[in-house]
């Protein structure tokens, strides 16, 4: 009788243990294959909008050169407002990376050897697709919601 009753008290326990430290089990993150399904479902057009296979973006930030690159074949380079490309990271972002523009300079180069600080370098702007994380967890993992963020895709001279 006495071990029936240590039994039974002995499951009552584990069990109580085991379904308390359930609720404090930390929610994960889907896995980056669920991310990329839940994306392509509700953006197809995800992997235009935000992939950028051939750039490779800058580890150090670049400056504002002396002179335009002439003999460049990039875009990015000759053009009177340089840009170049650099990784935008948000944890909480899928993607977590993000390929973006940043001008080089302030102003533009109206001439090939002379900054003209009259002018203004600016990043031109597109809304893309992106998951956000929520605080919501459902069977374990996080919930991500779609919503989208301006990215920069190159840069624009304007007048001030
Ligand atoms: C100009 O651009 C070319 C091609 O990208 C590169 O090889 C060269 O080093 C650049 N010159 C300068 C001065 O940055």
């Amino acid at each position: 009788m006495l071990l029936k009753v240590a039994v039974v008290t002995w499951v009552i326990m584990t069990v109580t243990f085991h379904s308390c430290l359930g609720k404090h089990t930390p929610c994960q993150d889907p896995s980056e294959e669920n991310l990329e399904a839940q994306i392509g479902r509700l953006a197809p057009a995800y992997h235009l909008l935000v992939e950028k296979e051939n750039i490779t973006p800058d580890r150090e930030l670049k400056k504002c050169p002396n002179a335009l690159n002439q003999t460049s074949d990039l875009i990015q380079d000759t053009s009177i407002s340089p840009w170049s490309f650099r990784v935008n990271e948000d944890p909480e972002r899928y993607p977590r990376k993000i390929t973006e523009a940043y001008c080089l300079c302030k102003g533009c180069f109206m001439t090939p050897n002379e900054e003209d600080k009259s002018l203004i370098s600016e990043p031109f702007l597109m809304r893309v697709p992106v998951l956000q994380k929520t605080r919501r967890c459902v069977h374990g993992h996080y919930k991500y919601r779609l919503t989208y963020v301006k990215v920069a895709q190159f840069c624009n001279c304007h007048l001030p």
